[in-house]
């Protein structure tokens, strides 16, 4: 296959003809995310990216920082009065902080005399694996890049790849499905309505949920975590829509579509865990009673009545819907804090304090939609790849026969 190479599975490299980075503390000047890949001519307005930068920012439970700023994309290269041109796409997310921050975390230059170093680390952060990996004294250069701050950055790259996949008539959407034990009683896929709806609807939600009963719990959970100083996870959903069968491969380990999401999921701070269609749920049920039937119809072909797969079979999409869920951990930082250790007087104290969210289970779930658009994206670039968005079309219109 042309544009065919060996890459790195994971790490910010598509296994066929996308690659995507991020770069950019939590406090400084901006994230800047860089997506290579994208054919030619694929429309992309500032509202595409902004809109989605939107979604990520909201939620019930968010905390203080979320008011302070206003995610803009600035483009900086690779689209041209609208359209990509095919070359590295460069966005730039300025931290409306910065101004704040600019005299801890200039690039040059001393720390100023009043300054102090954070050396509590917090359970559940990224501050005593970043301390015992990289040997910073100071967590606050952990803190910096661990922050789920970067996930900004990922959904603009998401926004893109969600854009050239809405050109071929693939649709993704989230929901939550959980927040700590309130569950939504909702299968989406029995709604029949289109993705836009099912993300119009959640974004109508202040938890992104689908089921109003659920979603009063939901809250109620929230604010309990809130009251005591404590923090609460959850599960959300995406789906994708419209998706061409034939995406991924059983062939290799590292081309099943199946791991190749889950990779991209669990790298998503906080996520634990994922599933695929019923997930866990199918280990404790019966084989008659998971594996989806197989019919046949004219001009049809053949189809399944269930989705109970999650649209993938051997690692290979199989032109249903596809489906994948995904668990957070609470928050880390808790407003009452647990026990730790100071490393510099390995005295025991309370765990570091940084202005924090109390759930953030809804802005997960955008970003799960922009890293399942990104891997989607690659995906059909794999299959379908071409150099213009036109050449992609022809490739897919081809195949649909
Ligand atoms: C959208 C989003 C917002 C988050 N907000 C916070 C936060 O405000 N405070 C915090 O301690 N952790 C927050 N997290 C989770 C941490 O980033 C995460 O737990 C940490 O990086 C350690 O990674 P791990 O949980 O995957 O081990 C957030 C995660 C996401 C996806």
């Amino acid at each position: 296959m042309s544009g065919q190479r060996w890459t790195i599975s994971g790490g910010g490299w598509g296994m066929g003809r996308l690659r995507w980075l991020t770069a950019g503390e939590s406090h400084g000047p901006a994230l800047i995310a860089i997506l290579e890949g994208v054919p030619a001519g694929v429309p992309l307005s500032q509202d595409d990216i902004d809109r989605e930068l939107a979604r990520r920012q909201r939620g019930y439970g968010r905390g203080g920082r979320m008011k302070i700023e206003r995610d803009r994309a600035e483009v900086l290269a690779g689209v041209r009065w609208g359209r990509t041109t095919g070359a590295p796409i460069t966005v730039k997310i300025g931290n409306r902080d910065w101004e704040n921050w600019r005299r801890l975390l200039e690039p040059f230059g001393k720390p100023p005399p009043d300054y102090r170093p954070v050396t509590v680390p917090r359970p559940g952060h990224a501050d005593l694996a970043g301390h015992l990996k990289y040997g910073h004294r100071d967590l606050r250069d952990v803190i910096e890049r661990a922050s789920a701050r970067e996930t900004a950055a990922r959904v603009a790259l998401g926004a893109m790849a969600k854009r050239f996949l809405r050109e071929l008539g693939v649709g993704i959407a989230s929901h939550v499905v959980s927040i700590h034990t309130a569950a939504a009683e909702v299968d989406v896929l029995s709604l029949g309505i289109a993705p836009e709806e099912i993300n119009a609807r959640a974004d109508r939600s202040p938890v992104r949920c689908l089921d109003p009963a659920a979603e009063a719990q939901m809250v109620a959970r929230i604010d309990a975590a809130r009251a005591e100083g404590d923090t609460v996870g959850g599960v959300f959903e995406v789906v994708a829509f419209g998706v061409p069968p034939g995406l991924g491969s059983y062939i290799q380990w590292d081309r099943r579509l199946d791991g190749r999401l889950a990779q991209a999921l669990l790298s998503i701070p906080g996520v634990k865990g994922v599933e695929i269609g019923l997930g866990f749920q199918a280990a404790e049920m019966y084989g008659s009673e998971v594996h989806d039937e197989i019919f046949y119809a004219e001009g049809r072909g053949t189809y399944r009545e269930t989705d109970r797969a999650g649209g993938l079979e051997g690692g290979v999409t199989n032109g249903e819907p596809l489906r994948v869920r995904a668990a957070m951990k609470p928050i880390p930082t808790l407003a009452k804090p647990l026990r730790s250790v100071d490393l510099v007087t390995k005295e025991e104290v309370l765990a570091h304090r940084e202005r924090s969210d109390v759930c953030a289970v809804p802005a997960a779930a955008i970003v799960g939609e922009a890293m399942v658009a990104l891997v989607l994206a690659d995906a059909v670039l794999e299959r379908f790849g071409g150099d213009s968005l036109e050449a992609v079309k022809r490739n897919l219109a081809a195949d649909r026969g």
